[in-house]
């Protein structure tokens, strides 16, 4: 019975959630995800004091007005740079991490935030439009390294029965970003002919909060252990972070993890591709990533103004239903950070893709017979706020934290790399190929997006394992079952972790 009591303790402390932990998340996510979301939005609503700015800028300096063309070709320049910047950031993600760390490759990132953001603030004053594009790429590489290393650093602070909900604060820090620029955005405050230049040079300020008060928090225990090598700073780390004195049994897991994969070295992107033993983890992170862009929330957001336009919202009042609808993105997604520990990772995936699915089906009927019944407007309006909901309750949030839970020390960058270039591509890709789509398929446009929406959710369903309060090592042996591939680090290491006896077992009972 004495026995039966010992068995009863909790041998695993549950990680708190401490001072150091919340402002390291707090700051990182203010000042690097917030802007990613603030860059994506803001060039909206001044779209078009800044064309008049780009024709008025011709019309100096070669007496004559621009071309439409040309000013349209500038134009999608100066919107789509940005998702190709983006795309150059996740692939500069590997090198940079192991490098300068985490928190350091952070550091450096406010380089890409800072520049552009002087840059784009004194593009009027020096009147060039040239200078509004490059710093668009600056910007988009800026967005690019964040939208990776933010979740990847937060993934590595958190203690594992914590680390959903705090990887959704990036996500969270995005959602507010777009919502901070459609409220600037609005005509009275900074969306005029005066207010632009100020509004897209704002994003130097989270970059210059983080590059002051990030340098006083720790760098990730787990890269200063197993990259760096370095014992008694991964220690500290991980103490203050913990806010406690013992930290043992999480650096012994530490441990554990990197002997597993000793051999394999930091794994690059070719070996990653190659390597069977990840098989299943790479495509469900790459299809994750096409769902969450391909799945048309870009396209969304694009064509809800003309929606709410006809469904008889005035001209003036769309940029207040549009700073409504940033709202409730902000709001499920703090929805999502509650209650993600809880329904897990899978249960939201698969709820968020089938709600985006049944609302682009009723999308497009509701499209369709626009003309004919006085109220489907608003069943088209309801349609984009329930899209809007489900896609950010799962699938915006969801596949940064898996990507960080799927992949062990030695191929998480790499995977990040491979994950956010996908991202990106397809972020581009929408945004280059939809208004033609548009303009040939009209509403049927959306069920594409419904198509995709379901296949993901297909995928998810039968091959995304549950990932919630697992340790990496034991996510990494769950799929080893499903890749039939023995991890590296053979027998032994596996009794130690899955056998009742031993260090490890400590780190898989759950009481
Ligand atoms: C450029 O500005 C001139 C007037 O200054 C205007 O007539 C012309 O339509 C504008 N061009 C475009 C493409 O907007």
């Amino acid at each position: 019975m004495a026995d039966q009591q010992d068995w009863g303790t909790p041998v695993e402390r549950k990680g708190r959630l401490t001072s150091v932990l919340i402002l390291a998340t707090l700051i990182s996510a203010f000042g690097s995800s917030f802007q990613y979301g603030y860059n994506v939005a803001v060039v909206n609503s001044p779209s078009p004091f800044m064309k008049a700015f780009y024709n008025s800028t011709y019309m100096e300096r070669y007496g004559t007005p621009m071309e439409p063309e040309l000013l349209t070709l500038l134009w999608s320049l100066s919107v789509s740079m940005y998702p190709l910047g983006g795309l150059l950031g996740s692939l500069m993600v590997a090198p940079l991490v192991n490098k300068l760390g985490r928190k350091g490759t952070l550091l450096f990132n406010n380089m890409f935030s800072v520049v552009p953001a002087v840059m784009m603030g004194v593009s009027e004053t020096v009147r060039s439009y040239e200078i509004i594009i490059v710093a668009r790429v600056l910007v988009g590489i800026c967005a690019g390294l964040s939208s990776n290393v933010v979740p990847m650093y937060l993934g590595e602070l958190s203690p594992k029965n914590l680390r959903g909900a705090i990887g959704i604060v990036p996500q969270l820090f995005i959602t507010i970003g777009i919502l901070s620029a459609q409220v600037l955005g609005i005509r009275s405050i900074l969306g005029n002919s005066a207010g632009w230049p100020l509004m897209l040079g704002l994003t130097g300020i989270p970059a210059l909060v983080e590059l002051v008060l990030l340098p006083l928090f720790p760098e990730s225990p787990r890269f200063l252990l197993i990259q760096r090598g370095d014992n008694t700073t991964a220690r500290k780390a991980l103490q203050r972070l913990r806010g406690r004195e013992d930290v043992e049994d999480e650096l012994t897991e530490m441990r554990l993890e990197h002997q597993s994969e000793r051999a394999e070295g930091q794994l690059s992107v070719v070996r990653l591709l190659s390597q069977g033993s990840l098989r299943w983890q790479l495509i469900s992170v790459i299809v994750m990533n096409m769902g969450q862009q391909l799945s048309g929330v870009n396209a969304i957001y694009y064509y809800a103004d003309s929606i709410y336009g006809s469904a008889g919202v005035q001209e003036r009042h769309i940029q207040f239903v549009t700073v409504g609808t940033g709202a409730v993105n902000v709001f499920m997604t703090i929805a999502a950070v509650f209650i993600v520990e809880a329904a897990g990772r899978r249960l939201l995936l698969l709820i968020g893709f089938g709600v985006c699915c049944v609302a682009c089906v009723l999308l497009t009927i509701a499209l369709k017979l626009q003309e004919s019944v006085s109220w489907m407007p608003y069943i088209s309006i309801a349609c984009v706020i329930i899209y809007v909901m489900g896609h950010a309750i799962g699938p915006s949030p969801i596949p940064y934290v898996v990507t960080t839970e799927m992949f062990r020390q030695s191929s998480r960058p790499a995977a990040f790399m491979v994950a956010g270039s996908v991202h990106w591509l397809c972020n581009f890709t929408v945004g280059l190929v939809f208004p033609f789509l548009e303009r040939g398929l009209g509403p049927y446009s959306f069920v594409l997006f419904s198509v995709v929406c379901l296949a993901t959710l297909i995928y998810i369903w039968m091959v995304v394992q549950e990932t919630k309060n697992k340790t990496f090592l034991e996510v990494s042996q769950m799929f080893a079952k499903k890749n039939k591939a023995e991890l590296n680090g053979g027998e032994p290491l596996k009794g130690s972790v899955l056998g009742p006896e031993g260090t490890a077992e400590c780190f898989r009972s759950e009481t």
